[in-house]
């Protein structure tokens, strides 16, 4: 058996299927191409039947990918088999990716089919995506609370029609690492032609066991881990990469196994996903987080000093989390940016060079060291934001405990411009309710926190907003060195999200099978 993991994310798909997660096209690419930089082998880029927005960002990050493979997923139905061939047909390294569920409870009720009938469909599917592309998946979706005999004869047909990779999903979170390693074990065992596909695992995190059960399944014998950058993903989420990267890394006296991840673009890429969804990396995040790597205790800072490795399993270095080098100051010119960005995977034009150049000399005005994150958060604003149907262009708010906080603000409203002011029981709350008015909205406020992106009293203020509207929520995210600045970005950005979706909902292919797994 080899000793090779494949990494197979699926942060562009069912991550994007978390709450609050929605890209738009070029801040999916941006993130394809990190993750390119970063050495996973298959990126899953979407689920091209969804939507015709989702067709055209797998078909141009298949386009725009060139050293690893790039996936999309589709039913066991023509018809998304069809639309996930025409998006990744143009890709260097094509895979279709196609699903059916074979749980009795997801047949019964999901489907409406019986045993023999998926058995047919995945025959058929299968062989279908095989005689369109050489690279074929298959997942058994709800595999682990699928009966295990009638699990095994599933895959012998997808093996026999010619998948070359073959999936075992805990759709639901639901396996327990032993019984899951042994599931995996049972299969490879027992399926007369297992040796002809490699076994791959994706396992979601309701019990918070995504990351355990995805290395007790390698350990038993996958060899392709179906991971999200932090573990976002459908509900409690997927098995974060990171954790399973770093513990085959980590634990390679255990496991025994290699992967083509450069860790140290781990943080970075983690890092990345945060600013573009605007999902802050919680403190405590494994690997991640701000105090993955702190000390707090006495006993511990002391075991620290006389040896790093007492209290340290692996070096912030080693994720790419080494302390954030000043990169630009007010004298620096555009040659200086722009290698920095090409070091960071940023490939602009000359247009957005020049506009994130006038941001970043602005900043520099206003804040005394600009830091590799200041930088990114720029271009995120700049260059990957979707197009504004609301942009602010003047703010000023008035607060204080002897006066009544008011917020005067003009904005560009579809188009026309528009001014107003307002009161509110703070600045912020005055900065919400005049952009409320003059965008004729009223959505509800879930969300709002603030952090800083680096340290200083003139650090910039990264601001996260959640809001809802007619059952549509969506999280806007911004940054300035004024933090009332930053809050009004981001709700006006969230807000814009909203517009979006409901602009994309119109478009959406309905479809009549069985919903997005
Ligand atoms: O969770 C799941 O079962 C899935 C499959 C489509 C792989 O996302
Ligand atoms: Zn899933």
């Amino acid at each position: 058996m080899s000793d090779k993991v494949y990494i197979f994310d699926t942060t562009l798909r069912d991550g994007e299927q978390s709450p609050g997660a929605t890209m738009n096209l070029r801040e999916k690419l941006r993130l394809a191409r990190q993750l390119e930089r970063m050495g996973v082998d298959i990126i899953e880029a979407g689920f091209p039947a969804a939507s015709h927005g989702d067709f055209e960002s797998v078909a141009e990050i298949a386009q725009s990918v060139k050293n690893c493979r790039v996936a999309g997923l589709c039913r066991s139905v023509k018809g998304d088999i069809d639309a996930a061939w025409g998006a990744i047909k143009n890709a260097e390294a094509p895979r279709i990716h196609t699903f059916i569920a074979t749980s009795d409870i997801h047949m019964k009720y999901k489907l409406g089919k019986s045993r023999d009938q998926v058995l047919e469909m995945t025959r058929e599917s299968v062989s279908y995506a095989a005689s369109l592309c050489s690279d074929v998946e298959f997942s058994a979706e709800d595999a682990s609370r699928s009966e295990p005999e009638f699990l095994a004869r599933v895959v012998q047909a997808a093996i026999e029609a010619g998948a070359k990779t073959i999936n075992i999903p805990d759709t639901v979170g639901y396996a327990q690492p032993q019984e899951y390693g042994e599931l995996i074990r049972y299969l490879i065992d027992n399926v007369s032609n297992s040796h002809k596909a490699i076994f791959s695992v994706h396992c979601h995190n309701d019990l918070g066991l995504g990351v355990a059960n995805t290395l007790a399944a390698i350990k038993a014998g996958a060899r392709q881990a179906e991971v999200t950058l932090s573990g976002i993903g459908e509900r409690a989420g997927n098995a974060a990469m990171e954790e399973v990267i770093m513990a085959l890394n980590v634990r390679k006296d255990y496991y025994g196994l290699e992967t083509r991840i450069d860790t140290t673009q781990i943080y970075p890429s983690c890092r990345l996903l945060s600013m573009i969804i605007g999902q802050p990396i919680p403190p405590y995040k494994a690997i991640t987080g701000a105090n993955a790597f702190a000390h707090e205790s006495g006993i511990h800072q002391d075991g620290m000093l006389k040896n790093r490795q007492t209290y340290e399993i692996m070096t912030p270095d080693s994720i790419g989390k080494s302390s954030s080098d000043i990169v630009i100051g007010k004298h620096s010119g555009r040659h200086a940016l722009k290698s920095k960005l090409d070091e960071l995977g940023y490939k602009l034009t000359e247009e957005q060079l020049s506009q994130v150049f006038e941001a970043v000399k602005s900043l520099a005005d206003k804040k005394k060291q600009v830091f590799i994150e200041d930088v990114e958060a720029v271009v995120l604003e700049e260059v990957y934001r979707i197009p504004d149907k609301f942009k602010l262009k003047y703010l000023s708010s008035m607060s204080g405990n002897m006066a009544i906080p008011t917020a005067a603000l003009k904005m560009e409203v579809r188009g026309e411009e528009k001014q107003l002011s307002d009161f509110g029981v703070g600045p912020i709350d005055a900065v919400f309710n005049t952009i409320d008015r003059l965008v004729e909205r009223k959505p509800r406020l879930l969300r709002y926190s603030v952090n800083a992106i680096t340290g200083g009293t003139d650090a910039q203020g990264e601001v996260t907003v959640k809001l809802e509207e007619n059952s549509i929520t969506s999280v806007g995210r911004a940054s300035d060195p004024d933090i009332i600045v930053a809050s009004a970005k981001a709700y006006i950005n969230a807000l814009n999200r909203i517009a979006k979706k409901e602009s994309d909902s119109e478009d959406k292919i309905s479809s009549s099978d069985s919903g997005t797994p």
